[in-house]
């Protein structure tokens, strides 16, 4: 059986472990910045990944959102799994019911499979580099749309309130140019709704790897473009400014902003 098919059965396992979550708010802890919590969820979540995975993968390093001992300096080296255990926390304390999973798989440092799987919907974005990126097994694809006929969405960066005003200059100039705005709470998904075209941009100013890696990959496999607002590679040992969107709303945004 194929290693990305019994990573997503591992993903709709724990998938299970959000769906069943009660009294969140009793178990949620203050991290760093501004409104960023943990909940005993995100750490159940992923220590269950790490064990379920290093079970199928023996060997692999696992670098997680919730985890203090990330070795970035061995992201180049071997089998790396950039683990997100619950993308949307604030959606999932909130009971917004807006939230994923996100795993992608590197190997020597290049991002060969993401997967991001939303348990509320049943809905498991899946990619291999050069074999397309695929909804629950139905292939995807960007949209052609301009951004004047598109849908933007974006991620406030919510932790560090020092970029609301570049991100709001940045949505504003966004709004008068397209259809409508849309903020999810979930940087993986709004990675995602690009790729499947329910959507046709998504920036944000600041995000972390583990936000961005399998939506990357998904993202590129389903025919768009991302990067930094620099448009560079994005990094998968630190942070970065992320823009995704279809080729021509991509173009549209430099065009604009
Ligand atoms: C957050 C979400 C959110 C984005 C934040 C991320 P988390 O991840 O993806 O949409 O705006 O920047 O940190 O904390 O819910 O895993
Ligand atoms: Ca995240
Ligand atoms: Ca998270």
């Amino acid at each position: 059986m194929e290693l990305i098919y019994k990573i997503s059965k591992v993903l709709i396992e724990a998938g299970k472990i959000i769906l069943a979550a009660d009294n969140i708010n009793d178990n949620i802890t203050q991290k760093h910045g501004t409104a960023n919590f943990v909940t005993t969820y995100d750490l159940t979540v992923q220590n269950f990944l790490y064990h379920r995975i290093s079970d199928l993968v023996p060997g692999a390093h696992f670098i997680g959102e919730e985890s203090t001992e990330n070795r970035m300096e061995l992201i180049n080296d071997g089998i790396n799994f950039i683990i997100d255990p619950i993308d949307g926390t604030t959606n999932f304390v909130h009971g917004y019911r807006h939230s994923a999973i996100s795993i992608a798989l590197l190997r020597d440092g290049i991002i060969t499979a993401g997967l991001v799987y939303n348990p509320y919907l049943d809905e498991m974005f899946y990619a291999k580099r050069g074999e397309g990126a695929f909804l629950n097994k139905k292939s995807i694809h960007v949209s052609d749309r301009q951004l004047h006929d598109g849908l933007v969405s974006f991620g406030t960066t919510p932790y560090k309130r020092e970029y609301t005003e570049a991100s709001f200059q940045i949505i504003k100039k966004l709004f008068t140019s397209s259809r409508d705005i849309r903020r999810s709470g979930s940087a993986a998904l709004d990675l995602c709704y690009v790729a499947c075209a329910r959507c046709d941009l998504f920036f944000e100013v600041e995000l972390s790897p583990w936000d961005y890696a399998a939506g990357s990959i998904i993202l590129e496999e389903s025919g768009g473009v991302i990067s930094s607002f620099k448009q560079t590679r994005l990094p998968f040992d630190a942070s970065s400014s992320v823009i995704a969107a279809n080729p021509n709303a991509y173009r549209d945004f430099y065009d604009i902003i």
